[in-house]
């Protein structure tokens, strides 16, 4: 039976097919749709997923490539914030599609619109915002709070351009109110030598996010109580004890991670500045990660000359990410050769408007820098 006349079949029957049938379905479904469909991978998905994949990258890479392409239809394997910046930043008759709709980001849930506007309506009214206050999100938000931070002067940051954007916004406002991450922003602000007094805090259930109104006015850098649960495993005492075990080995991390985790790092940054800077290494070099585990597996394969480690030895995985499996892939690909397009993300045209105001203000911004 031809692919078309299967696809109609649900999820289930998908899930049970064998992994090498799955693999060849995708290949025969991309080879039907040709131009018509482009495949993103983030760097944290599977192997089986990124095998895939026409084009990988980190999140801000990621945004910049569904910018560019003709595609009629994106398939963004990724998670649901990804998806939604690619809906953004696409053309009109582009369709964007998330293989799973399960695979969201839980820093991303950490922050809701509501509570950000709240947030801003409690700094109005202690007077906070007669100072130049600039809104701040990391890619990792809804849709709705980047279109907030495009309504008000802000940006969209990635890790890959926190930093360059952190030194215009630092330049050109008193001070800035940074979601969903609190560790990209603590890390950010460190690197432009922001006291930690002055990186205040905002616990969103709590009256003035838990802070006196006097380092509200203080700060110069407001922190969202939110984190990446992934990131959240690596602590200090790893990097003391691999240092140990390894001696010479290098400690590379993502800035999501901890304060304390990147301080005894020896570099951090971005995906893609970890995958440069394992490439860029010499032979026998001895590197440990801390990212999720995907990308560090990825890594170890691809340079077997290089030693490559965890930081953690526990698994320390995307979960959501891992949700988009080969089988959701072959699922969603073949739905769209049968004219049913599946799990497509939209976001609606108010909020796209000034999301991508936030957008593109941070392509224009990095490229500039
Ligand atoms: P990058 O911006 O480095 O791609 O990271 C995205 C992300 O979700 C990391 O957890
Ligand atoms: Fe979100 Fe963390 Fe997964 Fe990145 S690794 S997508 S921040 S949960």
């Amino acid at each position: 039976m031809s692919a078309v006349l299967e696809a109609v079949r649900p999820i289930e029957d998908y899930l049970v097919m064998p992994d090498a049938e799955i693999a060849e379905r995708i290949e025969e479904a991309r080879k039907e749709l040709g131009e018509k469909v482009i495949i993103l991978g983030h760097h944290y998905q599977r192997e089986d997923v990124i095998a895939h994949a026409d084009l990988t990258g980190d999140s801000y890479q990621l945004s910049v490539m569904a910018s560019q392409t003709d595609a009629d239809y994106i398939v963004f394997c990724g998670v649901h914030f990804m998806a939604e910046s690619a809906d953004i930043l696409g053309k009109p008759h582009q369709r964007v599609i998330l293989p799973d709709l399960g695979a969201g980001c839980s820093m991303a849930d950490m922050a809701t619109i509501e509570q950000v506007e709240d947030a801003w309506e409690q700094l109005r009214e202690i007077g906070v915002l007669e100072q130049k206050v600039a809104p701040i999100t990391y890619m990792n938000s809804s849709a709705a709070i980047k279109a907030f931070c495009g309504r008000h002067e802000g940006v969209v940051c990635t890790s890959s351009n926190a930093v360059p954007l952190f030194d215009i916004y630092l330049k050109n406002f008193d001070k800035m109110f940074f979601f969903p991450d609190q560790h990209l922003g603590r890390n950010t602000g460190a690197k432009f030598g922001i006291p930690l007094e002055k990186m205040v805090l905002w616990n969103p259930h709590e009256e003035l996010g838990g802070n006196s109104e006097e380092d509200l006015r203080e700060a110069k850098l407001i922190l969202w109580r939110g984190h990446c649960s992934v990131h959240g495993r690596f602590k200090p005492w790893h990097v003391e004890q691999i240092r140990k075990q390894i001696p010479g080995v290098q400690v590379l991390v993502h800035p999501e991670c901890m304060r304390e985790v990147v301080d005894l790092a020896d570099f951090d940054g971005s995906t893609s500045f970890i995958i440069k800077t394992v490439e860029n290494a010499p032979s026998g070099s001895k590197w440990a990660i801390g990212t999720e585990v995907n990308l560090v597996n990825r890594l170890a394969k691809k340079f077997p000359d290089k030693e490559i480690h965890l930081l953690a030895p526990d698994l320390c995985m995307c979960a959501t990410m891992y949700r988009i499996a080969p089988q959701n892939l072959a699922w969603s690909m073949e739905n769209i050769i049968a004219g049913n397009v599946v799990n497509e993300i939209k976001v609606d045209d108010e909020t796209k408007k000034w999301a991508l105001v936030a957008l593109e203000r941070m392509i224009s911004m990095t490229e500039k820098k």
